[in-house]
């Protein structure tokens, strides 16, 4: 079940469904056009600003409005150094009278590694004097002390931080396209709360939405401390795709959120993001010793075991991940929270099949429905046979079809 990204369906096609930044866009594209009266003085942009601003994506419509070729490479990629001697050739190339344009975009220059590719910026310097094509360069720090030789050579253009006038009216269409209720309150905080970054609040509004087709300030505050610094979406995405312990730690470094409620999400999402059943077993068992843990600590106050907990559920989920996801899939509202605005009768239902998994596997009903009910949903949406086996087990079919058929409504 994998679900097209809004970042993705949304990609503007064009340069003028870009939303804000009108005059650096105009900018860039009158320094583009100035190109068909021969070279220009500067003849490489530097298009700087804020991840998810829509560098890359500004670049890659204004090559595809003129119907130019776009190269293009992205500096923070390993084999740069190779790549980018094939695009000096490229760019060099006198044009002929037949030939088509050509865009050169140089994405991410401050994300060169200059260790690995230590010629990397005098190739750079040498392209910028050799090409025949308009260069873009993107940076999101143009500070960056190694690019400080390229700035001098390049056009600087600057790209802003999206703020409420421009990015309301484009959430409101995209929302309106999805059927999805919303308020401009609401709006407005995922705007602030991710400082203008499309790319992070596209993916909160598709996260916050698909809940229950409306995204209000109830939406909003279910998963926001009042400021969280990153979207959970993130902190999530860290965790689950961290290969080193000490990555997937730094994910609680960058998340408000409340610690077992951060538990909550992980859980939660843990089958749907760890495709191998062998490697879920290990995370869930993770899980299962930070619950007990945190259940300890809460009981004893004894603190000194918090730093064990928490490292069970990033770390431990995290290394047991092994095999990447295939596509994207959608984070999901942790059961404890969207259940809130569940009926009660499925309350009920939810607490008998509890009781069920707690008869036959001997542990408390409250605990048999956090540790399996989410198993058993990933089985009755992937693997009918599986979901089966483990009904007849639990003597609970009727009760789980219910349950989980009412769910997916
Ligand atoms: N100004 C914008 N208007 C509309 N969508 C945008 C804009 N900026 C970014 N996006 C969305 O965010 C995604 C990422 O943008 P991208 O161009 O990769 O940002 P950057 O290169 O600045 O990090 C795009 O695919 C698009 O869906
Ligand atoms: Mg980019």
């Amino acid at each position: 079940m994998t679900v097209e990204p809004w970042t993705v369906k949304y990609r503007p096609g064009t340069s003028r469904d870009v939303a804000g930044n009108k005059t650096a866009i105009e900018k860039l594209r009158e320094w583009i056009d100035s190109w068909s009266e021969g070279r220009p003085t500067k003849r490489a942009a530097l298009l700087y600003g804020p991840a998810g601003v829509g560098k890359t994506t500004v670049s890659e419509a204004l090559a595809q409005e003129r119907g130019w070729d776009l190269v293009e490479i992205n500096a923070s990629d390993k084999r740069s150094g190779e790549i980018l001697s094939k695009i000096a050739g490229l760019a060099s190339t006198q044009s002929t009278l037949f030939s088509k344009g050509r865009l050169i975009l140089l994405d991410e220059v401050d994300g060169v590694n200059l260790r690995e590719d230590h010629g990397a910026i005098t190739t750079i310097l040498q392209i910028i004097k050799d090409t025949q094509y308009p260069l873009v360069l993107t940076a999101n720090d143009p500070w960056d002390p190694k690019i400080r030789p390229l700035r001098e050579a390049c056009l600087q253009i600057e790209l802003k931080r999206l703020g409420v006038r421009d990015g309301l009216p484009l959430l409101k269409s995209i929302l309106s396209k999805e059927g999805v209720k919303t308020t401009d309150d609401a709006l407005r905080f995922i705007i602030d709360k991710d400082r203008g970054d499309i790319r992070s609040i596209l993916n909160d509004i598709q996260l916050l939405s698909g809940r229950n087709r409306t995204l209000t300030m109830d939406d909003v505050n279910l998963l926001s401390g009042r400021d969280r610094t990153e979207s959970v979406f993130e902190v999530l995405r860290v965790i689950f795709n961290s290969r080193t312990v000490a990555a997937a730690r730094r994910a609680l470094s960058i998340s408000d959120l409340d610690q077992e409620m951060l538990f909550q999400w992980i859980f939660e999402n843990a089958p749907y993001q760890i495709p191998k059943p062998d490697e879920l077993e290990r995370a869930i068992s993770a899980l299962a010793d930070a619950d007990m843990y945190f259940a300890r600590i809460r009981k004893t106050q004894s603190w000194h075991l918090l730093s064990y907990a928490l490292d069970l559920m990033t770390a431990g989920v995290a290394v047991a991940k092994q095999t990447p996801t295939s596509g994207w899939v959608p984070m999901k509202f942790p059961q404890r929270i969207s259940s809130m605005s569940r009926t009660r009768m499925s309350r009920d239902l939810r607490k008998r099949v509890g009781v069920a998994i707690g008869q036959k596997s001997h542990v408390s009903a409250r605990r048999a429905q956090q540790l399996y009910l989410p198993l058993i949903r990933f089985a009755y949406e992937h693997s009918p046979e599986k979901f089966e086996q483990i009904a007849v087990w639990l003597e609970a079919k009727d009760e789980l079809n219910e349950m989980l058929s009412a769910e997916l409504k």
